[in-house]
């Protein structure tokens, strides 16, 4: 069953020390992504738990470029809309921005001023936590527009970063767990 081929999963994920840069250990998702049962019972786990604990949800919003592997897909299964959280300089129109630091870098996350109405209630999806750096950063765009943020949900979380520490009081759900 589901919980079954749950364990599938942590064989599909390959670590890669020093990248993308020195003392790193990168967590590489493209081997789940190409077996598609892997893929799809990611999808099943995530569906099962917004359907369990958030029957309320409003929109899914993917975190570019990695959560939109994950978030559309979910929000299809939930038969529900995809807001989309991108990287600086690639949405038309007015936006609001955040920049913030991740693991290895610094960068800027935009989303459209109109993508969501206040009130409504949003999941955030991306594949991974590990500072905490980038879903902090959509966390502060949902409070720019007003939007009520349910959970975080990621397919990985680095727990020794804490970036759960870091997005408290927003609850964060993962699949896979890393020291
Ligand atoms: C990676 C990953 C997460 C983020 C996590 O994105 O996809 O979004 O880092 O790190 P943090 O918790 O320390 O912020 P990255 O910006 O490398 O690029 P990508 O998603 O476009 O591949
Ligand atoms: N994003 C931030 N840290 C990462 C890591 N260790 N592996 C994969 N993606 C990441
Ligand atoms: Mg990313």
């Amino acid at each position: 069953d589901l919980w079954e081929r749950r364990r599938l999963l942590e064989e599909r994920v390959r670590a890669f020390p020093d990248f993308p840069s020195p003392g790193v250990l990168f967590r590489d998702i493209t081997p789940l992504l190409k077996d598609p049962i892997a893929f799809r019972t990611v999808i099943d786990i995530l569906e099962h738990r917004v359907r369990t604990h958030y029957p309320q949800i409003d929109f899914i919003a993917g975190l570019d470029s990695r959560g939109f592997l994950f978030g559309p897909v979910l929000a299809q299964r939930l038969g529900i809309g995809c807001v989309l959280i991108r990287k600086k300089g690639k949405l038309p129109g007015p936006t609001e921005s955040v920049s913030y630091t991740l693991e290895y870098g610094q960068a800027e996350l935009e989303i459209q001023s109109d993508a969501l109405e206040p009130g409504e209630k949003v999941i955030l999806v991306d594949d991974l936590l590990a500072t905490g750096g980038t879903m902090c950063a959509a966390c502060e765009l949902m409070k720019k527009l007003k939007a009520d943020i349910l959970e975080c949900v990621v397919v990985i979380e680095l727990k020794s970063l804490k970036g759960a520490e870091k997005l408290k009081p927003f609850p964060v759900y993962s699949l896979l767990q890393y020291d």
